[in-house]
């Protein structure tokens, strides 16, 4: 069984990136009343505790979220992204960082429905027990999102959001993530799919956005951004990306305004710099 706990990264850089553009995503998804599909395939513990043992050991989030948090006069996607983080903060202080589920779950509506899968047993069980089972419209399962997400596609409203958020600590993640990709997109062509990946000093990180490129020939939107140098002694994450498939017209113009911010505030040692390519057909 794998070591990786979110909790160690909870509201670090990725996560800034990841969630900003989760937001705008899920931001679309709900802009209609009709029903969608959120899908998290790795979906962590749901939430976390700033004063954590955990979050406290690196206090990535200080390197993160904690960059943001008090900023004034934001680009529109920030904001929204700092509005969504503030909800488990009411107080204004900053004790609480949402993961993907509990963004999910702050921006959903009646009619939509969620899937989280979670491998790891004590990570699943914090979900399942902190997301009640009362809510209808929630499921969790404790199982390997890669397979699992087959049988969720498509979704019965044919609206379908999700998020591949893999922990790469074994490198056959890379491949399992264009493996699912290619099953999915043939199961439902249309879904919005956000893919992340850690940039590290790996030849399989470097490759994965421009594989996943291939995989279509429809709309696709590239957003990486580097906080550092890559280290010394060649480990370690400096960056992260995100590869959404069919992403609403307005990403690239929301992320276009947030970018350059983002890797001024997040960027180490005045280090930061972003990437944003996209294809509109
Ligand atoms: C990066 S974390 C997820 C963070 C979460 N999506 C968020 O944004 O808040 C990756 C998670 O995937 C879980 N995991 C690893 N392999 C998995 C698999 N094959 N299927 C489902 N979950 C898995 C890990 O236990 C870990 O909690």
């Amino acid at each position: 069984m794998f070591s990786y706990r979110h909790g160690f990264h909870a509201g670090n850089h990725a996560d800034v990136l990841k969630h900003v553009v989760l937001v705008q995503l899920l931001a679309h998804m709900g802009a209609k009343d009709k029903p969608f599909s959120f899908v998290d395939t790795h979906a962590g513990a749901g939430s976390y505790s700033l004063a954590s043992e955990f979050a406290r050991k690196n206090a990535e989030f200080e390197t993160g979220i904690a960059r943001l948090w008090g900023q004034e006069r934001l680009p529109a996607a920030l904001a929204a992204y700092l509005e969504q983080v503030r909800a488990i903060n009411r107080d204004g202080k900053l004790r609480f960082y949402p993961g993907s589920p509990q963004i999910a779950l702050q921006m959903a509506r009646p009619q939509d429905r969620l899937h989280f899968f979670e491998l790891h047993s004590t990570e699943s069980a914090v979900l399942q027990a902190y997301f009640s089972k009362a809510d209808r419209r929630i499921s969790v399962r404790a199982v390997d999102g890669f397979d699992a997400l087959r049988s969720v596609l498509p979704p019965p409203s044919r609206r379908g959001l999700a998020l591949i958020d893999p922990s790469y600590e074994d490198k056959a993640d890379y491949g399992k993530v264009v493996a699912a990709m290619r099953d999915a997109l043939k199961r439902f062509a249309t879904g919005i799919y956000a893919i992340w990946y850690p940039t590290v000093q790996r030849d399989e990180s470097h490759r994965l956005a421009g594989e996943l490129q291939k995989l279509t020939e429809g709309d696709w939107l590239h957003a990486a951004l580097k906080v550092s140098a890559p280290p010394a002694d060649g480990l370690g994450l400096y960056g992260s990306g995100l590869f959404v498939f069919n992403p609403p017209w307005n990403l690239e113009a929301a992320l276009g305004e947030s970018m350059p911010l983002l890797a001024r505030l997040l960027g180490q040692d005045g280090k930061g710099s972003f990437k944003l390519q996209f294809r509109q057909t």
